[in-house]
């Protein structure tokens, strides 16, 4: 286990199965996992942050040295205020490579203390993006697999309003109120 923290940052919008197998990892590998949200992304997500963080905390309850946030402006300031030694980034494919390296030398530049771990997700993780699951689900596709239970049905009750309200209906129905009685 290595010493001190380490950052995972992004956008988690949503969180994925491949996030959460990254989170996994390192958690395993990290004496403590900081699992950072970017709150000025200049995308409009689909989550709110608020969600995103409530989505993580629950999948994320089980390990003990996973801590969350959120962060504004540039991830090595952040990284610094938090004295993180190291930033975790996947990279799930050579498509992921040239960005990743991009990133890593920029922020390199910019806190040459700060080190890049980069870690592979499970291989049958290695298709799944945050914006290809918004995608699918958005145009009415199967998510299952790609994404926590938890997420699906977050997802679901995104798109569809009505569903949610099946699920929990605002007002008392008298069929409700006579199976409560
Ligand atoms: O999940 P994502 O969208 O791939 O995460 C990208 C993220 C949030 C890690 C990256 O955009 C970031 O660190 N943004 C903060 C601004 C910053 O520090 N920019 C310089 C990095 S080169």
């Amino acid at each position: 286990m290595t010493k001190g923290i380490a950052v995972y940052p992004g956008s988690f919008d949503p969180p994925t199965n491949g996030h959460l197998d990254l989170i996994e990892r390192g958690s395993k590998i990290f004496e403590e996992l900081v699992v950072a949200i970017l709150r000025n992304s200049e995308k409009s997500p689909m989550f709110s942050v608020a969600e995103r963080l409530e989505m993580l905390r629950e999948l994320t309850a089980g390990l003990k040295n996973v801590r969350l946030d959120t962060f504004d402006g540039l991830m090595v300031q952040f990284a610094k205020s938090i004295h993180a030694k190291c930033v975790l980034r996947g990279i799930r494919a050579i498509s992921d490579y040239e960005y990743e390296l991009q990133m890593a030398l920029m922020n390199r530049r910019l806190e040459p203390t700060l080190e890049t771990v980069f870690m592979m997700p499970a291989d049958k993780y290695s298709y799944v993006s945050s914006r290809l699951v918004r995608e699918v689900a958005q145009t009415g596709g199967p998510v299952k697999g790609l994404v926590p239970e938890l997420v699906e049905q977050k997802l679901r009750e995104k798109l569809d309003p009505a569903y949610k309200l099946q699920k929990e209906p605002l007002i008392d129905s008298p069929r409700r109120r006579k199976k409560k009685a």
